[in-house]
């Protein structure tokens, strides 16, 4: 984070601008800023102060990009409770807490932390994170009593969280603006699901899946497929106490962002030297494959295949005459029913984005052939593929019930394949289909006739 482009900004400010090169960066108790004043951090990246959304005459206090214009706001403070007329003052008041107020003393907003010492200062790093700590403290995140980083609204930066402290049960996850006139929170948002195996899921709501990236498969999220992006290395930290995707920005030359719209669309931008616009670099939902559950249950999308919904091998349209009018949403069901006997086995699926994990099993211990072993052992088991993707694979991940949210990548080297189980009639249809548990039961069958 210590990289992040101050070449650029340095490049950018010119003489006329130097009077606010002294501006401050950190609150005091007693200090305070009204509208027209901000802090700056001191890399000069990041201000804080008061703006309104252009068509809009409400005052928000807020942190946005220093020298870039126009204004691109990262962080609102009263997104729900914008002041209505022109005076705001932002101040540190005797508990230690930051506090927001209008001209008549209201209390428009409040960092509000119960952990707050009278001697806090506020101050705006120059990663766009506005913290509060301990006058004396040095600045590493468990001196922080708050921080903004902590409360994202639509934007995502560069070392901000995005998920869970499992401990305190913060949940870190981005809502949409209403509009661009509004900041409150719209109707999507996008956070760590930890419902199953952990995954970002981007919602409409409180409860309906517009896309979701997959679980992380070691290397990547499994359903973003291998996308080169340039501009920032993703990490996923799964421990005890924590549980969070993060972005670090990877190259000087580039600003970037990810933005979560009011329609539904979370967006990289990118802003290079020497340039006023962002860019997007990419977006999801990119395409209809994006969308959560095209193609229904047991269905798989094919981006480029017209249709893009097929039944997965061995199931067939549960109701043909949807199917025929391209309404998918009644999925697919097996053409021959699983009846446990043995002569089953499974067909191998190259390079899709596993589908959802709604009824699961994780036992990372296993191989591959332990976890098809496990797999046979239990009648509802319907799937099962390697948990990690590196060095060969590893882990068991085992699926019980309907698939659902499957496509298939069109990059030729992803690794990450899926194992679905087969009667023995569907087997015997297939080429390419994988058979250990028939040949162990053929190898014995042949040993017992010839003794
Ligand atoms: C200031 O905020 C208080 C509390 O929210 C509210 O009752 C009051 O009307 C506000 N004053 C102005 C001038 O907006
Ligand atoms: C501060 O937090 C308490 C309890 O969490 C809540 O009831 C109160 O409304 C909050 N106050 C403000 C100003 O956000
Ligand atoms: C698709 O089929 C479902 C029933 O399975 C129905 O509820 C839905 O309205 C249909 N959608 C369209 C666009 O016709
Ligand atoms: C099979 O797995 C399901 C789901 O985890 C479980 O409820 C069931 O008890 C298992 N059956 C056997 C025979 O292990």
């Amino acid at each position: 984070m210590d990289t992040f482009p101050f070449i650029i900004f340095y490049s950018l400010i010119s003489f006329s601008v130097l009077e606010f090169s002294t501006a401050a960066n950190t609150l005091t108790p007693y200090q305070s800023i009204t509208n027209g004043e901000s802090l700056v951090s001191s890399g000069q990246s990041f201000e804080l102060g008061f703006f309104s959304p252009s068509g809009s005459k409400n005052l928000y206090l807020g942190i946005w990009y220093y020298k870039i214009s126009p204004e691109t706001v990262v962080w609102v403070a009263n997104r729900e409770t914008p002041i209505a007329d022109s005076y705001a003052n932002l101040t540190i008041n005797s508990d230690g807490n930051l506090v927001l107020f209008n001209a008549t003393k209201g209390v428009i907003w409040s960092s509000n932390s119960s952990t707050v010492q009278n001697s806090s200062v506020a101050q705006l790093l120059n990663s766009g994170n506005l913290v509060l700590k301990k006058n004396t403290d040095a600045d590493t995140e468990s001196s922080y009593i708050w921080q903004s980083f902590d409360f994202p609204p639509d934007t995502l930066l560069p070392s901000m969280k995005l998920g869970w402290n499992l401990k305190t049960g913060l949940n870190r996850y981005l809502t949409s603006w209403r509009d661009a006139t509004d900041p409150s929170p719209g109707d999507f948002t996008y956070g760590v699901d930890i419902t199953g195996l952990p995954q970002p899921v981007l919602k409409k709501g409180s409860s309906e899946k517009i896309y979701r990236t997959g679980p992380w498969n070691g290397v990547r999220f499994s359903g973003v497929g291998v996308r080169l992006n340039p501009v920032s290395k993703p990490s996923f930290i799964a421990s005890e106490d924590e549980l969070y995707y993060m972005y670090e920005a990877t190259n000087n030359l580039y600003i970037t962002r990810l933005m979560l719209n009011q329609l539904g669309l979370l967006q990289r931008f990118i802003l290079n030297e020497g340039s006023s616009e962002w860019a997007v670099i990419n977006a999801v939902p990119n395409d209809t494959c994006d969308d959560y559950g095209q193609c229904g249950a047991n269905g798989i999308c094919r981006i480029n295949n017209r249709p893009v919904c097929e039944c997965l091998d061995g199931f067939i349209p549960n109701s043909q005459e949807e199917w025929d009018l391209l309404n998918w949403s009644s999925g697919c069901v097996r053409r021959t029913s699983l009846d446990c006997e043995s002569g089953e086995g499974f067909v191998k699926l190259k390079n899709v984005k596993w589908p959802d994990l709604l009824d699961f099993w994780l036992k990372e211990s296993l191989n591959l052939e332990e976890c098809e072993a496990e797999c046979l052992k239990n009648c509802s088991c319907i799937a099962y593929a390697n948990s990690d993707i590196r060095g060969g694979g590893s882990g068991c991940l085992i699926w019980f019930g309907d698939l659902v949210d499957i496509r298939e990548f069109n990059n030729k080297d992803g690794e990450q394949d899926i194992y679905i189980r087969m009667p023995a009639s569907e087997l015997s249809r297939h080429t390419g289909v994988i058979l250990f548990y028939d040949i162990h039961i053929l190898l014995l069958l042949s040993y017992m006739s010839a003794a």
